[in-house]
């Protein structure tokens, strides 16, 4: 294959170098376009436009592909824990013993927050969104670590503080909202064991984090761990592009991610389940009310995927596990399931081939858990956390950075003389 394209215009032949990724994937690269041609290139969505070189994560859309420096999805789900996956992510590699203890001790001993912090949730009305919170709160930890505005200093510190202590933020948040006294962290305790805790004991009784929900966490966590460069993680990299600290990159990315037709999405569906069951049941009427545009499926389509998202079809599995371990039956999954058959074998789905993605499932197991769903997407957010890290690293040790700055093409009124209000 040619590793050059042409563009012709006005009379004149520009050559363009195309380049090719590990896995094949091919991009003209217009680095030089503007400063050869005077033109730049319009791509609303960013559909076709490559805005970075990453080693982190390969997806292909079409074959329903996804691997973490290489690693496939299943085998981290099955195999990993969010610790290890999180070190995978950041740092490139599989950690060995006493990189991974390392890693563990940093995330335990910078679990706690400021206890001026915990004053602050005081101050949030009980029925704020976590999610505004969760981000309010990370972007606080700033004014705690001033250091963490030098771009270059101690990174290592403020990647352990940041992953450690959103947990425990979430957690906190959660107990704010609902009247209780917040846990503090265990140092006994892993990960997300500790998050299980903070989230459901109280003071009055001993609470062990069940082994199966600390095991479906993980999975959970590890599923959600980075997507390439998705509306979050694109956030997260044009903040952290302009020298913004650390933790306000990621505050941006978490608020990125709160819209309904990104993370949002898992709280969406299972209010779109709730109301089919609300409603009657009536899952055929409701999936007539999407092909005729009056309704849309969440959790199903996506930029990338146009085949089954691999995660989908791990959370489905999962789904079934934990309710079975836990002895629950939980009616939304058959809901859920029946406008999954729907979809697979109706000409309008398989047409724009729409198949279920990350967050169709992933709710399902929430409930299961015992998560409220106003709090979905902060779970999302704590398991995309890895991956934002991992791509605002990856951006910073790029020595061909540049700070993101995308141009337009101006459509509005040229030229015009002002005029005086009373002559208007
Ligand atoms: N339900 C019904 N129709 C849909 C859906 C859906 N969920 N998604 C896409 N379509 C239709 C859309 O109406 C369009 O039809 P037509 O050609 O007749 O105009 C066609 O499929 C192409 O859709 P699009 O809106 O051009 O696709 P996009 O790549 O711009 O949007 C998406 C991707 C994820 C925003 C969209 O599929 C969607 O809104 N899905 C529901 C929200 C959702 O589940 N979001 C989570 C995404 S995965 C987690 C993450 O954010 O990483």
């Amino acid at each position: 294959m040619s590793d050059t394209a042409k563009l012709i215009y006005d009379g004149n032949e520009y050559p363009l170098n195309v380049i090719t990724g590990t896995e094949g994937e091919r991009a003209i690269d217009i680095r030089t376009l503007r400063a050869d041609t005077g033109l730049v290139t319009l791509d609303s969505g960013y559909a076709n436009t490559g805005a970075a070189e990453s080693s982190i994560t390969f997806l292909n859309g079409e074959q329903g592909v996804l691997r973490y420096r290489g690693y496939p999805i299943d085998q981290l789900a099955e195999c990993s824990t969010f610790v290890e996956t999180s070190y995978l992510l950041i740092f490139g590699k599989l950690p060995n013993h006493s990189e991974l203890e390392e890693f563990r001790q940093m995330l335990t001993y910078h679990s706690m927050i400021h206890e001026g912090m915990r004053h602050f949730f005081e101050g949030f009305p009980a029925t704020g969104h976590p999610m505004s919170i969760l981000s309010s709160m990370v972007c606080s930890l700033s004014a705690y670590y001033p250091d963490c505005l030098d771009p270059d200093a101690g990174n290592l510190k403020h990647i352990a503080r940041v992953l450690s202590k959103v947990r425990t933020i979430a957690a906190f948040a959660y107990k704010h909202s609902i009247g209780q006294p917040v846990i503090y962290p265990r140092n006994d305790l892993d990960y997300c064991g500790n998050f299980l805790r903070m989230m459901y004991a109280v003071p009055a009784e001993p609470y062990e984090p069940d082994p199966e929900m600390v095991k479906a966490l993980n999975m959970l966590l590890i599923l959600h761990g980075d997507h390439e460069q998705n509306c979050s993680t694109s956030t997260v990299r044009l903040v952290g592009s302009s020298n913004a600290n650390l933790y306000a990159a990621i505050s941006a990315g978490i608020l990125a991610l709160w819209g309904p037709l990104h993370g949002g999405a898992n709280q969406a569906v299972i209010e779109m389940l709730e109301g089919i069951r609300d409603s009657g049941g009536d899952y055929k009427g409701f999936m007539q009310g999407v092909k005729d545009k009056r309704e849309r499926l969440m959790g199903f389509g996506h930029r990338v995927y146009k085949n089954y998202d691999p995660r989908a079809k791990l959370l489905q599995g999962m789904a079934d596990r934990l309710l079975a371990h836990l002895g629950l039956h939980d009616p939304l999954l058959d809901i859920a399931k029946h406008l999954e058959q729907i979809a697979l074998a109706d000409d309008y789905f398989i047409e724009r081939r729409l198949y279920p993605n990350v967050d169709f499932y992933s709710g399902i197991v929430y409930r299961a858990l015992g998560i409220p769903t106003n709090m979905f997407t902060v779970m999302f957010a704590l398991g995309r956390m890895p991956g934002w890290i991992a791509q605002w690293r990856e951006m910073h040790l790029d020595p061909g950075r540049r700070i993101g700055r995308p141009r337009q093409i101006y459509v509005g009124e040229t030229e015009r003389e002002y005029v005086p209000i009373d002559k208007r």
